[in-house]
């Protein structure tokens, strides 16, 4: 099972894509969480302390790795041939890092293609790597992803079985899923699933299930907003680690379940 999380800035991707993983660790999975946002947090949203946290550097950032994978430095740019399919393989298993629950975290970071001729090292590497996560890895892989995908290509996302896009009550993040809707043939996507967050009213509520349901995506979930998920923040803890029956865990435990049914796993 291979799905992201994407989604306006702010609306709670990180709370629900380390949520998720973690309640699935729980009953067993073995699952791999990927920072793919350039605002990496994920870590923290997983529970892993801050000082092992901010040690973790981002595999776009990795310049001897990329060097010693692609041949050439990060810099490197136009009229420079590099090795186009570097060994990945190894990454996951030399980078990764096991946080509560035995969630595994990979932090790749990203890095945007300035326009489509432009083939930088670290570019190529996470390409390769984020094809390998999909085809290869064994685990469910949740990777937390930040709103623009167009940079990923079509090699990548057409292998992610789902994406989940997060909405809140306001027109911003309703554009951002209807954007996102109209790039899924085009990136080939599977399926698009909207979540519901930050749900504060039967009005916001009822918001959310018209402006989704004008843009034609079924909605796996609504969560409400949880001030237990405001403290967890304040403290760079997990909501899980404060109180893991707050309304909002329950409701992404729910989301578990329904994607557990949907998708058979
Ligand atoms: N259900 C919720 N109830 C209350 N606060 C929430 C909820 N979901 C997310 N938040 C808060 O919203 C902010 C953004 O969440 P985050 O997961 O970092 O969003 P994103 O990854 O989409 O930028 C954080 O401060 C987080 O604690
Ligand atoms: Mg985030």
């Amino acid at each position: 099972m291979k799905l992201s999380v994407a989604g306006k800035g702010g609306v709670g991707k990180t709370f629900i894509a380390a949520t998720l993983a973690r309640l699935l660790a729980r009953e067993g999975y073995n699952v791999l969480a990927v920072d793919a946002d350039s605002n990496i947090n994920l870590a923290s949203s997983l529970g892993i302390p801050r000082e092992e946290a901010e040690g973790i550097i981002p595999l776009s950032e990795n310049s001897k790795l990329i060097e010693e994978r692609t041949g050439f430095p990060p810099g490197s740019s136009y009229g420079v041939i590099f090795r186009m399919t570097p060994t990945v393989n190894d990454i996951v298993d030399r980078f990764g890092v096991v946080g509560p629950d035995g969630v595994k975290l990979l932090v790749m970071g990203t890095v945007r293609a300035a326009d489509k001729g432009c083939m930088c090292p670290a570019y190529a590497l996470l390409r390769v790597l984020m094809q390998h996560l999909l085809i290869q890895r064994r685990e469910i892989v949740i990777m937390d992803m930040e709103a623009g995908l167009e940079h990923l290509g079509r090699g990548t996302t057409r292998r992610m079985d789902s994406m989940l896009v997060v909405v809140e009550p306001g027109m911003k993040s309703i554009e951002t899923l209807r954007r996102i809707r109209r790039l899924a043939s085009e990136l080939e996507i599977r399926e698009v699933l909207a979540v519901g967050n930050k749900i504060r009213s039967d009005d916001e509520r009822r918001f959310i299930e018209e402006s989704v349901r004008e843009a034609d995506i079924p909605i796996a979930a609504y969560i409400p907003y949880d001030p237990v998920v405001v403290e967890a923040d304040l403290k760079g803890r997990s909501p899980l680690d404060i109180d893991d029956r707050s309304p909002a865990i329950a409701s992404i435990s729910n989301l578990k379940e329904y994607l557990k049914e949907r998708y058979k796993f």
